[in-house]
């Protein structure tokens, strides 16, 4: 079977002339990245020199639409002058200082920035790195918490099947595809698994429209907690729309549903928001647009919209409680984590999607977006296009009829071997994945409008229709 967590390495025929392709396939060690590929001279490595707006730039001087914000990140668009400029005068002013007993004014202001965003009495910012350590740093706060209010048996964690949720140990554990996890183990016990929401292949006699369905899926959560006793769970970890798998929107009431379960039984719900959150479901955070109050957000990717690495938890009072007395003390932190130039970085992004109204943009375009993209529904490979805001999954089947998926060479042949090349090759940058069910997946900067949509939608359909007729 197939290491399913690779992304695709893309086959460029040619490079530029400074062999940059060649020394990247010398000395670096690509994340993610099967190398065989390079080692055995099936492709070069993609050399990416520039960004401008919705498009980058290869060092052939070829042009792709980034139509997944290049990692779910790149949400205003590239080449940013002011984002460059509010890190330039950070570095200047003060380049480094850590947050740990010192604070220094970016990070302050930005804490206050995102407790003013953040829904109900989410009103303390721990930050990290990344949305990974986001995780990790969650968790461990949590254990600590009901360790210090006498609790202390209180440890072991839910998440859903499928979802990712980061490599270090902790946030690997929690992560539910067993591919991403079979060279770790043994990874950090007591996370649990439960069924996520996919409404395209949900159990016999529901809807995915229908709370019932909503209701059904939150309750597994329940059960779990029972079956491992609730003295021993202290949290659930959920994305409100599941990126892996490919773009799981909540049904009606879940959340609801999952946020009383977790008032029940005295367990924190952590909404990871790592791709969520700052526009890509319409919103700063998307728990906001569900109306339901998560203890802890965890965030990272378009805080500053990848021009520099930030991430952040942002949890309650409840759960900050114990730490305001006496000797406890969170004994956790990260070298880079608030750092100045990408507190300011945020600051600055965050003034931009103030300024040009992104949230406004989102919600008002990913109706005609969804529509675009749901032509593709006449296209005999294509069995299902969900998500909402800036976020959608196309999941490829074999069947429409039967919604009979691929199996593992197929899958290969078809992700691998063909779409993702031609894809990127006919200019187009998204992702084929296929930990889950085989998906497209589309997050694009969320500057685009109309024309872009078309695009993507004129390349899906090409290359689509040729995909299909190499099975
Ligand atoms: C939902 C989710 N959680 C956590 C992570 C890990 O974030 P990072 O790569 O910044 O550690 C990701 C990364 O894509 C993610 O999508």
């Amino acid at each position: 079977m197939g290491y399913k967590m690779t992304t695709t390495p893309q086959l460029v025929t040619s490079s530029g002339n400074d062999g940059m392709a060649r020394r990247a396939q010398d000395n670096l060690w690509m994340h993610f990245t099967r190398h065989s590929v390079y080692e055995d001279g099936l492709g070069q490595v993609p050399i990416i020199v520039r960004g401008e707006g919705e498009y980058f730039f290869d060092d052939r001087g070829k042009r792709y639409l980034d139509g997944i914000s290049s990692l779910f990140t790149v949400q205003l668009g590239h080449g940013r002058e002011e984002l460059a400029e509010a890190a330039a005068k950070q570095m200047k002013e003060l380049a480094y200082f850590p947050v740990w007993s010192y604070a220094h004014p970016r990070a302050v202001e930005l804490a206050e920035r995102l407790v003013d965003l953040a829904p109900g009495d989410l009103n303390r910012v721990f930050f990290t790195s990344s949305g990974g350590e986001a995780i990790e740093s969650a968790w461990k706060a949590i254990k600590q918490h009901f360790k210090l209010v006498g609790k202390p048996m209180k440890h072991k964690a839910i998440s859903r099947y499928v979802a990712y949720h980061g490599t270090p140990q902790g946030a690997l554990s929690l992560t539910g595809i067993p591919d991403a996890k079979k060279f770790f183990e043994p990874l950090v016990p007591g996370s649990i698994r439960v069924p996520n929401t996919n409404p395209y292949r949900l159990p016999e006699g529901y809807d995915a429209a229908d709370e019932r369905f909503g209701i059904w899926a939150a309750d597994r959560i329940e059960e779990a907690i029972i079956m491992e006793g609730p003295e021993t769970v202290c949290a659930v970890f959920l994305e409100p729309v599941q990126n892996s798998g490919g773009c799981f929107v909540p049904p009606p009431g879940y959340l609801q549903r999952v946020r009383e379960i977790c008032d029940q039984y005295d367990v924190f719900m952590v909404a990871d928001e790592t791709i969520c959150a700052f526009g890509r479901i319409g919103d700063y955070f998307s728990m906001s647009r569900f109306g339901v109050t998560p203890d802890i957000i965890t965030c990272a990717k378009g805080m500053t919209s990848g021009y520099a690495p930030l991430g952040a938890m942002i949890v309650n009072e409840r759960l900050f409680e114990p730490f305001r007395h006496g000797t406890n003390t969170f004994l956790h932190g990260y070298t880079w984590a608030g750092h100045p130039v990408s507190s300011a970085v945020a600051l600055a992004a965050l003034d931009i999607y103030e300024r040009d109204g992104i949230m406004e943009h989102v919600r008002k375009n990913e109706g005609p977006f969804f529509d675009t993209i749901s032509k593709l529904h006449d296209l005999p490979i294509v069995g299902d296009v969900r998500g909402m805001g800036y976020f959608y999954g196309i999941e490829l089947v074999k069947d429409k009829i039967t919604k009979e998926t691929f199996n593992d060479d197929e899958a290969e042949r078809l992700l691998r071997g063909f779409l993702s090349k031609e894809l990127f090759e006919a200019g187009l940058y998204c992702r084929a994945d296929d930990r889950g069910d085989p998906v497209i997946q589309l997050a694009p900067t969320l500057t685009m409008d109309q024309s872009h949509f078309d695009t993507m939608e004129q390349i899906l359909r090409d290359v689509l229709t040729r995909a299909w007729a190499i099975l």
